[in-house]
Formats: structure tokens, C-alpha cells, sequence
């Protein structure tokens, strides 16, 4: 494609967006169970009315742009209270869950660099069930990854492992609440034991779900501690845009104090361009996300917040209680919020996601590990509630379809994959990427036998077939 000699009329270039819309799913009508959360049409307005009004600002320098700077410091400080941070917190509002652990992550690095000169190789200690964005943020910063096992039963973090993990490289704990794969929140309050008690810091990945779970504890419902309230906590993320309902591009990131966060800024006089100060990665910083976020908070307020929490956990207790009952279908662990994964000992559970993707339902597969087996996984949001009844019904019909259809060659599958690992080549290695389905620069349509030999692959030969895919994939 080129761009045009001459520019087309505007009727012409939305109409080509609309059309490229139709090939994604239809995640208005709630029956995508992942990647949207959807407050309803008229606070969704609220949000890209107030987005495009801040659409041309840059928070780039904020001499030229108080606004920008007026807007972040009000997020900050919103999201600050609602985690139980004290006048000392300070924070600031990122592009996403990924962006906030990376700086979280730079932060631990720069501070051991100043205070702790010997250490070569900083490592950061996690469980399992921490976000892949983590292993990002140790793979583009230097660090090291300790991986910790899970309880297998409730899918939260060992800390007696954890405490075995740390060596005098460590400088970094993690945790999550809760993760995103079971929607389990890890023994914050242990883990914080554990990091004062070692002296080190300590980042709390509330990405996914801590704007939701502040609300479920002013509803009432019981949770442990896991925010800024629990001493031992040195920083934690939560994103607006998730469980908040913002844009995409809004997340915070918050720290105990200025002393610690002054290690996640960079400046830089060096240069024959202006001065470059940033706190967070990006420099120019559009204004649509920070205004979209301030905007929805001070929308819907605690009581929008809460009655939108309250329906939506609703909604969860009944998936959960409707798909344990459907036989052959269990949800593992117990999980503390909307979010949870069921995994199956009868059927193959991705072509269960295919068979439901082909009726235009989307839950998420999610691969095994030596502690836990390969599951879909469900997020519920206010987008979603309606459909509870439904999901149920045609969840049963699946299972039903799946039951009777071939199963997919499991045995095979992995028989060809042990053969590729004792006789390793590029040819193979082709051949294997075939038997999956995988074709470069196409999209599947299904999802089952990719993810089959994917999950039948050591991780970084996985992570290899995935990388080269998405190589080919994109121009
Ligand atoms: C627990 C957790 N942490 C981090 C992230 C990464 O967030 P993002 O996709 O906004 O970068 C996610 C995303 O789902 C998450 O669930």
C-alpha cells in the first residue's frame, strides 16, 4: 500500500476503518471474555469525548502543558488513595500494566546500581504466576529472572520458596494481585514480611485488578491487604485501563516515597535539541489517555465504581457456580475477584475455545506448566454481565460438540515434537511450524493444534516458532 496522491473524502477513509473493524470480533455484544472492558455506551463516551479533547496536548513538557501535569497529579493522587497510600506516595500515570512494571523495574535496578555498586547481575525473585511482563522488563534492563514455584492447588505463590530464592544478587520481590491467568491474590502480607525482613524492594502487580478490588473492600467484601496499607510494599502498578474502564494507555504506577522514585526518572542536557526530562518511558505523551482516565473517575465516582463492581461479581459467582457445574469442567483455584480459568480432564480444552470462537465467543487458552494444566481462562467485566445465561448455555453445547468431535492426536502431537528435540533442524523445525497451522503472514482461524504443539514445546522453543512467526506476520 501507498498513501495516496490525493487525499480521499472523509466518508471514504472511516468507512475503510469500519470495514477493517469487521474482520475483529464483536466485543460489543459481550461475548469477548479478554483485552475489553467495557463501562457501557454512555460513560464509553464520557471517556473518548474526553480523550479527543485532549488529543494534540503533549505531556512532553509540562511548562507548555500545566494541564498535563494538573491531570497526572490528579490521577496519581485518586489512585494513590484508593491503594492506601499515605501523604508521602508518589506515583505517575504510564501507557499500560507493562510500562509501569518496567519502570518499577528500572527502579529497583537504579537504586542497587547507586547503593549496592557489587552486584553484577541484579536479579528479581517471582512466582509463576507473575506477568510475562516482568521476564520484558528483565530481558530489555539487564536483570535476571529467579522463577518460584505456586501452590498447585491455590495457584498463590510459595513464599517459602521465595525466601529460598534470594541470593545476594536479589533485588527485587514480586508478587501480583492477583494474577491474571487463576485471579488469585499471592500472600501480600508475607511476601512484604519477607522483603523487610531481607531488606529488599518490593513491587506489587495490581495491574490487572487493584482499581477492583479497592472497590470490593469499600463494598464490604472480605479481602486480605495487599496494597501501600501493608508496611514492606515499595511500590505496586494498577491500570486504568482495565478494571478503571478508562482508554487504552492509562495505567499508575506508585511508590512508598520520592527517595525511591527519583531512581525511575531520566533527564538528559546532553543533546543540541531541548532538554529532556522524562519520568516515564515515552516522551511526547499524548494528552487522550489522561483525560479519558480523569475523566471516567470523577464519572462514575466510588458509588459508579461500586455498583459496577457489585454486578460484575455478581455475575462471576454465577459463571463460576454454572461452568462447575457442567460435567467434565473444573475452575481452578479459588479466585479472589472476576477473573478465573477452568481447565477440563475429559475434552481438550482449546478446541472447546475453538468451538466457542466458531459461535462467536472468545475465552482466552492458556498453556500448561509442570504445576497446573492447560486451561481458558475468563475475565469478567460490566460489558460482559448480560451474557451470563448465555455463555452458560452455549458453553454446554460446546462441551457437548467437542465431546463428539475428533479429538485432536494429543500423543501424535507430541510425538513429533519429541522426534523434532532429539533431531533438531531448521527443516524440522519448518515441518513442526506446518503441523501446527502455523502459516506466516496469515492469521489462523483456529486456534487447537497451535497451541497443542506450542504447549508440547519447551518455553524458549516455543518462544522461537512465536517469534518467527510474528516476524513474518508483520511487514
Ligand atoms: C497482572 C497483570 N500485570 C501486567 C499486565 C500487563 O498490562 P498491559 O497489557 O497493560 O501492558 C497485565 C495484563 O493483562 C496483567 O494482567
Amino acid at each position: 500500500m501507498r498513501i495516496p496522491k490525493e487525499g480521499l473524502p472523509k466518508e471514504q477513509v472511516m468507512a475503510g476503518l469500519q470495514a477493517y473493524k469487521s474482520y475483529d470480533l464483536d466485543w460489543k455484544s459481550g461475548r469477548v471474555w479478554a483485552y475489553v472492558y467495557n463501562p457501557g455506551d454512555e460513560t464509553a463516551q464520557v471517556v473518548r469525548e474526553a480523550f479527543t479533547l485532549f488529543l494534540t496536548e503533549n505531556g512532553l513538557d509540562p511548562t507548555v502543558f500545566p494541564s498535563m501535569l494538573k491531570l497526572e497529579t490528579d490521577i496519581v493522587r485518586m489512585v494513590a488513595n484508593l491503594l492506601r497510600g499515605d501523604e508521602r506516595s508518589v506515583g505517575h500515570v504510564t501507557t499500560g500494566g507493562t510500562e509501569s512494571i518496567m519502570l518499577a523495574v528500572k527502579t529497583a535496578r537504579d537504586k542497587a546500581r547507586a547503593e549496592q555498586p557489587h552486584i553484577r547481575q541484579p536479579e528479581m525473585v517471582l512466582p509463576q504466576t507473575a506477568h510475562a511482563a516482568f521476564h520484558k522488563a528483565a530481558h530489555y534492563l539487564g536483570l535476571r529472572t529467579v522463577v518460584t514455584p505456586f501452590d498447585p492447588r491455590t495457584f498463590r505463590a510459595e513464599v517459602g520458596a521465595m525466601r529460598d530464592a534470594i541470593t545476594e544478587n536479589t533485588i527485587l520481590l514480586v508478587a501480583s494481585a492477583p494474577c491474571y491467568s487463576q485471579g488469585v491474590i499471592d500472600p501480600i502480607g508475607e511476601i512484604a514480611a519477607l522483603a523487610q525482613e531481607s531488606n529488599l524492594l518490593f513491587h506489587v502487580d495490581a495491574c490487572v485488578g487493584g482499581i477492583h478490588l479497592a472497590f470490593m473492600r469499600q463494598l464490604g467484601y472480605p479481602l486480605p491487604d495487599f496494597d501501600l496499607s501493608v508496611a514492606g510494599v515499595t511500590s505496586i502498578s494498577a491500570d486504568l485501563h482495565k478494571y478503571g474502564y478508562a482508554a487504552k494507555g492509562a495505567s499508575v504506577v506508585l511508590y512508598r516515597d520520592k527517595a525511591l522514585r527519583r531512581y525511575q526518572i531520566f533527564s538528559c542536557t546532553d543533546t543540541t535539541a531541548y532538554t529532556l526530562i522524562n519520568p516515564t518511558v515515552l516522551s511526547s505523551k499524548g494528552g487522550g489517555p489522561l483525560a479519558g482516565a480523569w475523566a471516567i473517575l470523577h464519572y462514575l465516582g466510588e458509588s459508579g465504581y461500586q455498583r459496577m463492581v457489585r454486578e460484575v461479581q455478581e455475575a462471576t459467582r454465577r459463571l463460576i457456580d454454572g461452568i462447575s457445574a457442567i460435567d467434565g469442567l473444573r475452575v481452578l483455584g479459588k479466585p479472589d475477584m472476576c477473573m478465573f480459568s477452568f481447565a477440563s480432564d475429559a475434552i481438550n480444552v482449546y478446541q472447546l475455545a475453538d468451538e466457542m470462537k466458531k459461535r462467536g465467543w472468545y475465552l482466552q487458552g492458556q498453556f500448561s506448566t509442570a504445576l497446573s494444566p492447560r486451561n481458558l481462562h475468563i475475565s469478567v467485566n460490566q460489558g460482559t454481565v448480560h451474557q451470563v445465561d448465555s455463555l452458560l448455555r452455549e458453553l454446554r453445547q460446546a462441551v457437548d460438540a467437542v465431546r463428539r468431535a475428533e479429538p485432536l492426536d494429543s500423543e501424535y502431537i507430541q510425538g513429533e515434537v519429541g522426534r523434532f528435540l532429539a533431531n533438531p533442524s531448521p527443516e524440522a523445525f519448518a515441518q513442526l511450524a506446518a503441523l501446527a497451522g502455523i502459516q506466516s503472514d496469515q492469521l489462523p482461524d483456529e486456534m487447537a493444534l497451535i497451541n497443542e504443539v506450542l504447549d508440547a514445546l519447551p518455553d524458549p522453543l516455543a518462544n522461537e516458532v512465536l517469534i518467527d512467526y510474528f516476524n513474518d506476520l508483520y511487514v
